[in-house]
């Protein structure tokens, strides 16, 4: 028998919309295993989306299993893992049992819309009641405004407490808990690591600040969940997890292959890929073209309050007295989800990637646009009325100009953003950093470049939300040097290449192009009443 080698590896859990993968990293981000499996997506209603937590929990075990035995067959022991980190789908809502560790319900996805009525209970509220800070009762606009001072956020069906509003009210099981002082609620990393720290016996209740400053619990300048909100939702205390730093050790791993690893990172996947491109700094910016698509800026330890749509939202924190970081962010809820249904529901396509040589076959929408508002639009807009609207169509449209539409309605929506973002950060984006599945094809970002008038740069490692939580989770033990907070200890890290992708459009077509889009958007807004 061959002896195994002893290394030095951080490993880095991905819990995402539609897959779990687990990837073994090397000090300069060389993948040496993985393992990547999708799990069940259940959608019981139109806009409703639904995950099994135990399903995401047994896809997360079976991903490390598998790397774990593929790092032994390339010859390392698996006591080379030193750490490791997670990252995950923000928002999606799990609730479960104190007593029995299991959940109480399915959980409910960040892109699913159910919760319009529960939003509009809380604009109401806000109208009438309004909401008491500090002894004073701000009410309507300046109602809405004090929330966003407090969370970074609107009210929208997106964040978490809209959702486990929604839970408590409609799930007999759920509320049953509540009233009983027996429900854990948290966000997806809150479930991970409850489980991999032991479950029931000797599981840990925590949240990750990240993740947590999109639930609408957390005030976004102490770092601490406030009363003021959650008497708002009215929720119980006992509901709450622990809250905790994005790079810390947390505990150790308590059996499995990683045995006695420390589970050193906790970071949502939108952060976790701003830490994985090295923005770590003030003016630094990537979107994840993922199921939806996600521009984040950081804005360094400033929170920068948006005018035009976008969020507020915590970017990292290193340790339980470092300093906060924060990030303006721009949310896309449909990107890759929407080749996905061409895919999927239309059957236009067989496989994502075809998408590019379909769309390609044409040099042009022929005035075709897709909006695609499948569970409303969210920045800037914010329209929770808002459906998917393909509109332009003629008797000469064919399926290429819908798939070219499809790659132009991302597009469109990331411009969308970046003009936010522009006003709000009042200073210009250089390029744009990519990363995610969809950039995979270069039309896709050709359309991108073209539409948005901007140099679209694509790393050739774009694995950027897992490389984050690896390095958030080497930099909790200081492994390879690694200091989140001292960005030269990262220079080794991910040194590959990038392709560049310049604009081949006039600025009188973009604008021509534009005015289209934006004739779209208004009639696909307010549909649903
Ligand atoms: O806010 C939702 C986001 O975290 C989901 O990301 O990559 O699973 O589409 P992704």
């Amino acid at each position: 028998m061959s002896t195994l080698k002893e290394s030095e590896f951080v490993g880095s859990l991905d819990c995402g919309t539609t897959s779990t993968r687990f990837i073994i990293f090397d000090k300069h981000a060389n993948i040496i295993a993985q393992s990547q499996e999708e799990f069940p997506q259940y959608y019981p209603n139109p806009g409703w989306h639904e995950h099994d937590a135990t399903e995401i929990q047994e896809m997360c075990d079976k991903v490390i299993a598998q790397a774990v035995a593929s790092l032994e067959e390339a010859g390392y022991n698996r006591s080379s893992v030193k750490v490791i980190g997670v990252t995950n789908q923000r928002e999606t809502t799990v609730v479960w049992s104190r007593k029995t560790g299991k959940p109480l319900s399915r959980a409910v996805v960040w892109d699913d819309s159910r919760t319009r009525g529960v939003v509009a209970h809380y604009e109401h509220l806000l109208k009438t009641q309004g909401i008491e800070v500090n002894g004073q009762v701000r009410i309507g606009t300046d109602g809405a405004l004090a929330l966003k001072e407090l969370t970074g956020l609107p009210l929208s069906t997106y964040f978490s407490a809209i959702k486990l509003r929604w839970m408590i009210d409609n799930w007999e099981d759920v509320r049953k808990a509540h009233d009983a002082d027996d429900l854990a609620f948290g966000t997806v990393e809150s479930w991970i690591a409850y489980n991999l720290l032991g479950g029931v016996s000797t599981g840990q209740h925590i949240s990750e600040v990240t993740n947590a400053s999109r639930t609408l619990l957390l005030n976004i300048r102490t770092l601490q969940w406030d009363p003021v909100l959650l008497r708002f939702f009215g929720f119980r205390e006992s509901v709450l997890p622990r809250l905790v730093s994005t790079s810390e050790v947390y505990g150790n791993i308590p059996h499995g292959p990683l045995k006695g690893v420390p589970l050193g990172g906790l970071v949502g996947d939108q952060q976790g890929a701003l830490v994985g491109n090295k923005c770590l700094a003030q003016g630094q910016a990537k979107c994840t073209y993922g199921t939806g698509a996600f521009l984040l800026f950081c804005t360094g330890t400033d929170i920068v309050y948006s005018n035009h749509g976008l969020l507020s939202t915590v970017a990292y924190q290193v340790g339980p007295q470092g300093k906060t970081v924060y990030a303006l962010e721009g949310a896309i809820a449909v990107a890759g989800s929407a080749i996905k249904w061409l895919r999927d529901s239309m059957g236009i396509i067989k496989s994502a990637n075809e998408i590019n040589t379909l769309a390609g076959s044409v040099s042009s929408t022929s005035g075709v646009y897709f909006v695609t508002a499948f569970s409303g639009l969210l920045a800037p807009y914010w329209d929770p009325g808002a459906t998917g609207l393909l509109v332009g169509l003629t008797s000469y449209t064919t399926p290429a100009h819908v798939a070219r539409a499809t790659l132009e309605a991302n597009a469109f929506q990331t411009r969308a953003v970046i003009d936010s973002m522009v006003l709000d950060a009042n200073s210009d984006l250089a390029h744009l950093k990519v990363d995610g599945g969809m950039t995979n094809g270069d039309l896709a970002m050709q359309v991108l470049a073209d539409v948005g008038g901007f140099e679209v740069v694509r790393p050739e490692m774009r694995e950027s939300t897992a490389l984050g939580s690896a390095l958030l989770a080497g930099s909790a033990i200081g492994l390879f040097g690694w200091d989140i907070t001292r960005p030269e200890t990262l220079q080794e890290v991910n040194t590959a290449g990038s392709t560049y992708f310049q604009p081949n459009t006039s600025e009188e077509e973009r604008n021509e192009a534009w005015r289209g889009w934006q004739r779209a958007v208004e009639r696909s807004r307010g549909w649903i009443e």
